[in-house]
């Protein structure tokens, strides 16, 4: 158990909602558990239902156990740790109920505070305001906001200008929690800390870039949020947006939070804005229909939620061009979806053929060169190569084969995304955090599209439960000449 790592207060508005059951508190277990989370500090649940601390406590304990993987609870660890924990019964509106997180905060008025505002965004203005108010915004605290901040550029700029008029934008932490996934950080050390892709990292020897984010989930319960948000908003702006950038930034010039998102911020300046003919030419969206998942009749999107119509996107996907010189005509393809075939979440890096071939078939039998980085279900990364078929034939023979870089080191637990970006803020490093001009870049580029789209440029699409998602798609890409790498 750790008594050097920052004592602080974590202070979590909407600590009974679905985010903090499923994914902060499980974090919070286990930073505690594995000794990173200082012994002294507290863990504060905010919420608006009236409960006893003891029904708090036994609200926390069943939600671990179902939250938590079978096994990973430990009785004896969490009687300690139960002691740290604590609720505040508030009224996000009401400035007067915040009285009693006032009396409990204050009891060590000069402790760090982490604000973690896992509420809708239409409370994070009026919840800064009451730290406020209560003189609760010490130079000691940070604000930490779930997205999706805003629905566009628009509504963003209104609710991150609230949260400015009282907190500064160095305490200001914007999560997205692929940033705080293993792999995607593999990302920057697979590409800054191999002099081998250096040469290869560009327009020279890419060809094009994949990446899909495929879920094999539905909305499940989320329809109301969904509904008012869709593929684009819920995954391409934030989460796929950050997955190009470091697969696309120029080297910062160190791992300083600054330098890094420096060069984000310039990707996505440099992201190509659509005219209303790349809107139809280079976009697909499309809701799902009923079909199947794992082997059982999976519903539609819109059936069973009591609604005849919507025009949420369940599926999105994109050709994105980069302007500037390392880019320069290597198209990016993201695409997302609910509800496929299967969980899958990959990038891949599409290198060009060999200049000239000397093998048979003039080369017909060589497949390019592909580094296929995969996030989920299983990590990896593997790197497609040719090789020698053994043997005696007259003519020299070749197949693909798959040099997988990382196996697994040892059979360690790897941290959850809410772990890393946890202890993250407790540390006050904000470099996997996203800053008010990327946010605003990503919306910038989003923005046309959901323009385009709302003017019905693009025509919504559909496909079944449990498929690879619309013909479109596949359509999309093979106007370049090229098909999705679908394994
Ligand atoms: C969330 C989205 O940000 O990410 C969800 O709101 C989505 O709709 C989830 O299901 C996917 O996260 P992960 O880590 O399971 O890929």
């Amino acid at each position: 158990m750790s008594e050097l790592e920052t004592l602080c207060d974590i202070v979590i508005f909407g600590g009974h909602g679905d985010l903090a059951f499923r994914k902060l508190m499980p974090a919070l277990c286990y930073l505690y558990s594995d000794g990173y989370l200082n012994v002294n500090s507290r863990v504060i649940t905010v919420s608006r239902e009236k409960m006893s601390q003891e029904d708090h406590l036994a609200l926390v304990k069943s939600k671990l156990l179902e939250f938590l993987p079978e096994g990973h609870f430990n009785e004896e660890k969490f009687e300690r740790f139960q002691k740290q924990l604590h609720l505040s019964v508030v009224d996000f509106t009401d400035l007067t109920s915040y009285q009693n997180l006032q009396t409990l905060l204050s009891e060590y008025p000069d402790r760090e505070r982490v604000n973690y505002l896992s509420t809708s965004p239409n409370f994070f203005g009026s919840i800064c305001r009451a730290l406020d108010h209560w003189e609760l915004n010490t130079p000691e605290s940070r604000v930490v906001l779930e997205k999706p901040i805003g629905r566009d550029l628009k509504s963003s700029r209104v609710i991150n200008e609230e949260v400015l008029k009282y907190f500064q934008e160095s305490q200001i932490y914007r999560i997205d929690h692929y940033l705080g996934k293993d792999t995607v950080q593999n990302i920057m050390a697979l590409r800054f800390s191999n002099r081998f892709f250096m040469p290869l990292w560009d327009s020279n020897n890419i060809d094009h870039i994949q990446i899909t984010v495929a879920e094999s989930v539905g909305v499940e319960g989320r329809w109301g949020y969904y509904d008012e948000y869709g593929a684009l908003r819920d995954m391409i702006q934030n989460h796929l947006m950050q997955l190009l950038c470091l697969v696309a930034m120029e080297p910062p010039c160190s791992l300083e939070a600054d330098s890094v998102r420096d060069e984000k911020v310039k990707v996505l300046r440099s992201l190509r804005s659509m005219s209303y003919a790349d809107i139809e030419q280079k976009t697909v969206r499309a809701q799902y229909d009923k079909g199947s998942s794992d082997g059982e009749p999976a519903p539609g999107y819109l059936e069973g939620e009591g609604v005849e119509n919507s025009t949420t996107e369940t599926y999105a996907a994109i050709r994105v061009d980069i302007d500037n010189w390392r880019w320069n005509g290597v198209p990016f393809y993201i695409r997302s979806g609910k509800r496929m075939r299967q969980r899958n979440s990959e990038i891949i890096i599409h290198y060009k053929t060999v200049p000239h071939s000397i093998f048979a078939n003039k080369g017909a039998c060589i497949s390019e060169n592909k580094l296929i980085i995969s996030l989920q279900p299983k990590e990896s990364i593997r790197l497609q190569l040719m090789n020698k078929i053994p043997g005696l034939s007259k003519e020299m023979r070749l197949q693909p084969v798959e040099l997988e870089l990382n196996s697994p080191l040892n059979s360690e637990r790897k941290p959850e995304a809410y772990e890393r970006l946890l202890l993250d803020v407790i540390r006050s490093n904000p470099t996997l955090f996203m800053r008010l001009d990327e946010v605003e870049a990503a919306w910038q580029w989003a923005d046309k599209i959901i323009e385009g789209w709302s003017q019905n440029i693009t025509p919504m699409k559909s496909y079944n439960a449990g498929s690879d998602g619309p013909s479109a798609a596949i359509q999309l890409i093979a106007r370049d000449g090229r098909s999705w790498h679908d394994e």
